[in-house]
């Protein structure tokens, strides 16, 4: 089966984290309508949700990706390197706990979900505000032993690396390159996303369908235009926390 891990839009988001991106106002109720939505989506391709309730002193919790690392042979509970973000891992390692042995990145080291691509046996981290050689260094450990190889890759300007580049499948990244200290190690085609869209390259792989928001309409039709299918979703509310669609939900295969 497969399921996500989502948490519902905390009342507090509009005290979010952000990074790199300016406040503006956070309708909540819009942003909690846009997230259900999300949910039904992930329902309508057959995965099955544990949804977590919402938090009023945790802002970022709806963006249950940032708290652990799932491979098939374990869980890895992050340690996110936004301190306000600490409490979200408690609830998440309960449920994960059901599912993987479970292990944990612990202080000086940092990392968040959405800095880890998984390609096969290779596991790209994003070295930036949220993640550090600590934590990458820890990573590394942790799975070494099951043949994993980590590849850090240090960013500028992209809260994650998953900000910046996502895997489109067929051996290609989607990618904002400016957000990238250093080209993708390997021998991958890479797809930029368009000037205008600096924030478009957070995509979902879904059912062999890209999934990214409706914002970025540029990007959808590069996209289609390189033979993908796409869909694309609702989530200006929650963009305007510096969320990806990835953020959103841990999913995985029990
Ligand atoms: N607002 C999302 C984050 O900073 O983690």
């Amino acid at each position: 089966m497969r399921y996500a891990i989502i948490r519902r839009v905390s009342p507090a988001l509009a005290d979010c984290e952000l990074t790199f991106m300016g406040r503006s106002p956070i309708d909540f109720a819009r942003a909690d309508q846009q997230h259900r939505r999300i949910g039904q989506w992930l329902e309508s391709h057959g995965v099955t949700l544990i949804t977590l309730p919402p938090d009023p002193k945790l802002p970022d919790s709806t963006f249950t990706e940032d708290i652990a690392i799932v491979l098939d042979e374990m869980a890895i509970i992050t340690n996110p390197g936004a301190p306000s973000r600490r409490n979200e891992t408690i609830p998440v390692a309960e449920i994960l706990a059901h599912f993987r042995p479970l292990h944990f990145i612990k202080p000086p080291g940092t990392i968040e979900g959405g800095d880890v691509v998984r390609i096969g046996r290779s596991i790209y981290v994003g070295l930036g505000s949220r993640t550090n050689a600590e934590g990458i260094r820890q990573l590394s450990s942790i799975t070494q032993p099951d043949g994993y190889e980590v590849i850090p890759i240090p960013l500028r300007h992209a809260l994650h690396l998953k900000t910046c580049a996502t895997w489109l499948g067929d051996q290609t990244w989607l990618v904002n390159p400016d957000w990238l200290q250093i080209p993708l190690p390997g021998n991958y085609r890479l797809l930029n996303v368009p000037a205008a869209e600096p924030w478009a390259a957070n995509t979902l792989l879904l059912d062999g369908k890209v999934h990214l928001p409706a914002a970025h309409p540029q990007t959808a039709r590069m996209l289609r235009n390189s033979g993908y299918q796409v869909a694309t979703i609702a989530m200006d509310e929650l963009q305007k926390a510096e969320a990806g669609l990835t953020c959103l939900s841990i999913i995985f295969e029990a």
